[in-house]
């Protein structure tokens, strides 16, 4: 299998509920090794650009007003498979469709304030990686 890298973002719910140590646990429980992270307040400007695939979204300002509330914790994540396992961990975007025993499942209160982002792609992995860390070598892998 393959070893890949992907993005995380521990978001502002998760971090005002002082969970990051319990979501770092599952990351290296699964397997995943944490080889870049900072924590950081987003600018609006960081914010929307990140998820401007979904600027036309009637969800869109409320994620941003969100993504901006408070600090984020933005990682990268590798190991193998790790683009996969990384979304399993998360669970399902609406935190009350997301499987038992999820971060979201656990951790999250609705679908717009859910804890976690993670890459859904080896394509986006690439571009989110390189948008928080211009300085890492997303291709050393
Ligand atoms: P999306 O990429 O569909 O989900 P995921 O984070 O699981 O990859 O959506 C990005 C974020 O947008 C999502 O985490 C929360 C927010 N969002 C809403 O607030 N309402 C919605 O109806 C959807 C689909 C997403």
């Amino acid at each position: 299998m393959a070893i890949e890298r992907t993005l995380s973002i521990i978001k502002p719910d998760a971090v005002a509920k002082n969970v990051i140590g319990q979501i770092y646990s599952r990351f290296e429980g699964a397997g995943l090794k944490i080889v870049a992270a900072r924590m950081t307040q987003l600018s609006r400007a960081e914010a929307e650009g990140f998820y401007a695939v979904h600027s036309a979204r009637p969800f869109f300002k409320d994620l941003v007003d969100f993504m901006i509330s408070g600090p984020v914790i933005i990682q990268v994540l590798e190991g193998e498979n790790a683009i996969l396992k990384h979304r399993d961990l998360m669970g399902a975007t609406d935190p009350k469709k997301a499987d038992k025993g999820t971060i979201r499942a656990d951790f999250a209160d609705s679908i717009d304030a859910n804890a976690v982002h993670g890459s859904d792609a080896e394509e986006t992995a690439k571009v989110e990686i390189a948008y928080y860390f211009p300085a890492l070598n997303v291709y050393s892998r």
